[in-house]
């Protein structure tokens, strides 16, 4: 009797769901719409494309081909894989695209966020913003405090298990801060540190608003952080001693800020400059490092190229603009680091009008996903897509390629581009020239090679060529089992941790 109770609840429980996927089907039955699954009502297919990942989008384009429906992330959206349609829907803001952000995203960013404007006012952020980055800007303003920044940032480092993770996303915050209001460390950079890391992380949350959840602890973070703001504004104004920093800028309104901003407009810039140079530039910085630890031959072509640049300096001699353009090398390190780790996997727009792709009709309010992941393995663009090789980025002009999206694209192309590349640059070369990566096994045989009292010659010739050899291959010593997840996010979940030797 409890067998066919048990039987026949599961009968209805499938004849539930069975109905509740086909209501839901029926509920986004539109003509015109691509073919797709829309899921469950609500949830839709968030979980499967949050476990599954790259995976998940593979087999549903296997299925659909490349511009599908399905329901992610609380809203019904099509998925956009065709390189082609999606370099057209970076280009068409002004036809119905504009950028679609999760509403925690929205709300913690502030109304003003340049990710949440468009039109004219968007595109007084941008050129504001593109004021402040400009190549100008960086050659004569940035690029010396970031090299200050990143030299000392990386001092110290002697003898330690270095969390590689936690130092680049340090190294990301505290570097804007320094170029936006001239903040060093100190109990100030602690206090705005600790609120942006909680905004950080509320932006990625869920909106609901109760006490504990990460949204509402990202809102309260962001109250904080405009009190801080407004405050060093209003120090700043006060005070008649120029800084020579993107908040002068901002508050002098010359000709570099053309556009007239208000002080909430000021503020939603400055925290949009923070949280999008964070994650990207931290990120990619970690990465490139584990790159060059699996990639020996790389670590010692870049090693070369940057004692090259220290080769002409005395120790102190500060990395100027030509040094920088200078490193082509390290460039296309950094180049590709974004594609081999995908740091980007795409952006999101949202209609404002039902609009025609590819024959299909996307009504409005739609999100559409312009998944540009597969772009970076695609083997007509990239030969040996898998291979982490720089020096395709040499041969081939592929910063130029109109497929290359790695920074978006149209008119909401990455107006840091340069910034962060600078950024990352900077961090690999003094990493790089102030350090020298010993493996345990080469530290073990220079500490015997010193106690030892050894005289024979030939042997004492031995040990250091063959010290010397080890050494050309391992550089930097990995602590641990250093796991890195790619999706959704890219992240060490236990951090990445490496010892270091002076050089
Ligand atoms: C390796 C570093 C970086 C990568 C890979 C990157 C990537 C991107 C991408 C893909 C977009 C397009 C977003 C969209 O279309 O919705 C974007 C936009 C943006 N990025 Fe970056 N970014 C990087 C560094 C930076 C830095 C250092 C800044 C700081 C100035 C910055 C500021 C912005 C801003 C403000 C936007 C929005 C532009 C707009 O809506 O007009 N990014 N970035």
């Amino acid at each position: 009797m409890v067998v066919l109770g048990i039987i026949v609840g599961l009968f209805i429980m499938l004849l539930a769901c069975t109905g509740l996927l086909r209501w839901n089907e029926l509920r986004y039955r539109k003509k015109g719409l691509p073919p797709g699954t829309m899921g469950w009502p609500l949830f839709g297919e968030t979980t499967e494309f949050l476990k599954q990942g790259p995976s998940f989008m593979k087999a549903k384009r296997l299925r659909y081909g490349n511009l599908f429906k399905s329901h992610i992330l609380g809203c019904p959206t099509v998925i956009c894989m065709d390189p082609e349609v999606n370099r057209y829907i970076l280009l068409s803001e002004g036809k119905g695209f504009v950028p679609g952000y999760p509403q925690s995203m929205l709300d913690i960013l502030g109304k003003s966020n340049i990710a949440a404007v468009h039109g004219p006012t968007h595109k007084a952020m941008r050129g504001a913003m593109l004021g402040l980055v400009s190549p100008a800007m960086i050659r004569g303003q940035l690029l010396p405090k970031i090299d200050e920044f990143m030299r000392e940032h990386v001092s110290n480092w002697h003898g330690k298990i270095i969390d590689i993770q936690h130092k680049t996303k340090e190294m990301a915050l505290l570097s804007a801060l320094k170029q936006i209001a001239g903040i060093d460390a100190g109990p100030l950079s602690d206090s705005l540190k600790a609120e942006l890391f909680k905004l950080v992380l509320g932006t990625l949350s869920l909106p609901f608003n109760f006490p504990g959840t990460n949204y509402h602890q990202g809102f309260e973070a962001r109250k904080k952080l405009v009190g801080m703001l407004k405050e060093i504004i209003e120090e700043r104004r006060a005070s008649n001693c120029p800084k020579n920093d993107m908040l002068d800028s901002l508050l002098t309104n010359d000709e570099i800020s053309k556009a007239k901003l208000t002080d909430e407009q000021i503020i939603d810039l400055i925290i949009a400059l923070i949280y999008s140079g964070y994650e990207t530039v931290s990120t990619t910085s970690m990465m490139a490092v584990k790159y060059l630890l699996d990639h020996p031959n790389v670590l010692e072509e870049l090693r070369r190229e940057h004692l090259e640049i220290r080769k002409q300096k005395t120790t102190d001699c500060r990395v100027g603009w030509d040094d920088y353009k200078s490193m082509r090398f390290t460039r296309a390190v950094i180049f590709e680091t974004l594609r081999m780790a995908t740091v980007v996997n795409g952006v999101l727009r949202k209609t404002t009008q039902d609009v025609e792709i590819n024959g299909y009709v996307i009504p409005k309010d739609w999100r559409i996903y312009v998944y540009t992941r597969e772009i970076n393995y695609d083997p007509y663009l990239y030969h040996e897509p898998q291979a982490f090789n720089p020096w395709r980025w040499l041969d081939k002009n592929l910063e130029s390629h109109h497929h290359f999206m790695l920074f978006g694209g149209g008119g909401r192309l990455c107006p840091g581009k340069e910034l962060g590349t600078v950024e990352i640059a900077l961090f690999l070369h003094h990493f790089i020239t102030q350090y020298r990566f010993v493996s345990s096994l080469c530290l073990c045989m220079y500490v015997c090679y010193q106690v030892t009292n050894l005289h024979v010659v030939t042997i004492k010739f031995v040990l250091i060529s063959f010290l010397f050899v080890v050494s050309l291959f391992h550089r930097w010593e990995e602590v641990g089992k250093n796991e890195i997840m790619k999706f959704p996010r890219v992240e060490a979940p236990h951090g990445l941790h490496i010892k270091v030797w002076e050089n």
